[in-house]
């Protein structure tokens, strides 16, 4: 019989008898899993516990300052922010390539880590947030891979930590249900399903500053009208993407020739098959009306209502 309060006595102990008075380094990307993970080793160690947090500008609005007001502020743990910002857009620059975006963004996460970590000194071991799905699904993986699903947070081959993974026993609900215990908030533990890429693969075609921009406002003002109407349980992820073109509109008298944002709401079980979410009209309207009026330089919103299959959950 399963509890939630001795799976964390359990773990506690498990964590500081494989510890004792050494280091834990943990990357947090915002995600539930190395959220739980951070938040449990904490608990477990308190201050022997690091935990880096890389922004690559590619998360949605406001999730970089969740990460450190959660962590930081409210938890008071050792985070160490790295602004890699810069990096990911010059990497990025001139890249069309969906597969090529996803490699690029996963290696440079790589390097990023990689650098920062070495310079932090005496760190023995490494937490990852990897959970029982995932090394069933890795150690079945027969079907072929239509996209190359490349998470952030693999390990560096050259690095020599040892590796704590305290999730690898339970499923998705359950670490939801221990990120609450430990007093995560809702906006963690509830988040929505969101790529290793990030808005990396929601802006198609060539990543620009000015395009992440419109993604994330256009992104931030879909959710709020999601959760304000009651759906965000309910629909499995929704979000914007701003396919590569602009088209003609004309607002008061003057003709305008902007982007085209497009959302995206689908439901699902487990994100392999999906159909898309039937939002109620008024609410889509009210949505797309704010998304021209509140952000600039889109002039035109689109719904997709395309299931997976045939079209895949992403755009990229
Ligand atoms: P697709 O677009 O293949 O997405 O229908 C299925 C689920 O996987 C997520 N997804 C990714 N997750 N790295 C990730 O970590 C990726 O490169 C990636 N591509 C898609 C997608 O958001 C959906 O939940």
């Amino acid at each position: 019989n399963w509890s939630m309060t001795t799976f964390i006595d359990d773990e506690i102990k498990k964590i500081r008898e494989t510890v004792g008075d050494k280091k834990v380094l943990c990357a947090l990307s915002g995600g539930v899993d190395s959220s739980v993970v951070a938040a449990l080793i904490h608990k477990a160690i308190g201050d022997q516990l690091t935990c880096m947090f890389v922004d690559h500008g590619l998360l949605r609005k406001g999730e970089a300052e969740g990460v450190m007001e959660t962590f930081a502020n409210k938890f008071s743990m050792n985070v160490i922010k790295i602004d890699a910002r810069e990096r990911f857009l010059n990497k990025l620059k001139g890249v069309t390539d969906p597969e090529q975006k996803r490699k690029i963004i996963g290696n440079e996460f790589i390097y990023v880590f990689d650098e920062e970590a070495s310079k932090l000194k005496d760190m023995d071991f490494l937490a990852q947030g990897t959970l029982y799905t995932d090394i069933v699904e890795s150690g079945t993986a027969t079907a072929h891979t239509i996209k190359s699903h490349h998470n952030v947070g693999g390990l560096p081959e050259d690095m020599t930590f040892t590796l704590i993974e305290p999730l690898k026993t339970l499923f998705k609900d359950e670490v939801r249900k221990l990120g609450t215990e430990l007093g995560l908030p809702d906006e963690i533990v509830w988040r929505q399903p969101f790529p290793g890429p990030g808005l990396g693969i929601r802006v198609l075609g060539e990543v620009t500053e000015e395009k992440l921009e419109i993604v994330r406002e256009s992104d931030a003002i879909l959710r709020e009208e999601i959760a304000k109407a009651g759906l965000d349980r309910e629909i499995w992820q929704y979000f914007t993407a701003l396919p590569d073109m602009k088209s003609v509109g004309v607002m008061g008298d003057v003709r305008t020739y902007s982007y085209t944002v497009g959302i995206r709401a689908v439901t699902s079980i487990d994100g392999m098959t999906a159909d898309w979410a039937r939002i109620p009209w008024d609410l889509l309207e009210k949505i797309s009306t704010r998304i021209v009026n509140e952000v600039e330089n889109v002039n035109r919103v689109v719904y997709d209502i395309t299931s997976k299959p045939p079209a895949t959950i992403e755009w990229e």
